[in-house]
């Protein structure tokens, strides 16, 4: 049965699907067969990225799909699947999380982006997914570090778990996914070691979990 990792959010842009890349990516260097499930079914932006890797070249070789349920899940090969899943969704992202070995939920610093996905957060819960399966990243962060700090105080005290690791918005990354890449794989090695740390702290809290069956 895969390890399944799900991330989510009910709005778009706040970087599910470079996360779903990066997990995908992580995996993949350390020689697992790995697919994306591409839920976001109008616009397959993780499809297109590994067609895109394929044309390039780039190694790792990730698999992707579009998919629009999980009933299929329990049959899969793959070592891994995440899930890259589509705004707007409550039926099908509560479907995915139940599935889903752990959930991660990007979210910008504004209260504008931080309330809906704790929100959203609440919904998984009262819907019976254990709070240690959540855990919200912090991504597209600005320079302020009190901004940072307000924000995970707002995550934590909603009783969230926040990744240690935030992400910055940067142009190398956008650069990076634009060329098929991952964001461990931009020309900037700081930025590279930053995705890669919380791309452990991923695969640590996932090895953490008890595993669930797809
Ligand atoms: N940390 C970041 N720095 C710069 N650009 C980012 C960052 N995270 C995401 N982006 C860009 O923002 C856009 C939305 O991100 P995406 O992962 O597609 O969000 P979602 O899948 O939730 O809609 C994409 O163009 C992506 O490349
Ligand atoms: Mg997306």
């Amino acid at each position: 049965m895969s390890v399944v990792i799900a991330c989510l959010s009910q709005k778009g842009g706040v970087g599910k699907s470079t996360l779903a890349r990066l997990i995908a990516w992580t995996y993949a260097s350390a020689e697992w067969q790995v697919k994306i499930c591409d839920f976001n079914t109008k616009q397959l932006t993780s499809v297109d990225w590994v067609a895109q890797r394929m044309a390039a070249g780039h190694k790792p070789e990730i698999a992707a799909e579009p998919y629009s349920s999980v009933k299929g899940f329990r049959k899969e090969q793959f070592d891994l699947l995440v899930v890259d899943g589509r705004p707007d969704s409550d039926n099908s992202s509560l479907e995915i999380a139940r599935v889903a070995d752990l959930c991660v939920l990007p979210t910008g610093l504004a209260i504008d982006d931080l309330k809906p996905q704790v929100m959203f957060a609440n919904e998984l819960r009262s819907k019976g997914i254990p709070r240690e399966r959540i855990l919200l990243v912090l991504n597209k962060i600005t320079e302020s570090a009190i901004a940072v700090t307000e924000a995970r105080g707002y995550l934590r005290s909603a009783g969230y778990a926040v990744a240690e690791t935030d992400l910055a918005a940067k142009t190398g990354y956008q650069m990076a996914q634009n060329a098929g890449r991952a964001i461990a794989e931009t020309n900037f090695t700081s930025l590279n070691e930053r995705a890669d740390e919380l791309a452990a702290e991923i695969v640590n809290r996932v090895n953490e979990l008890p595993r669930i069956a797809a």
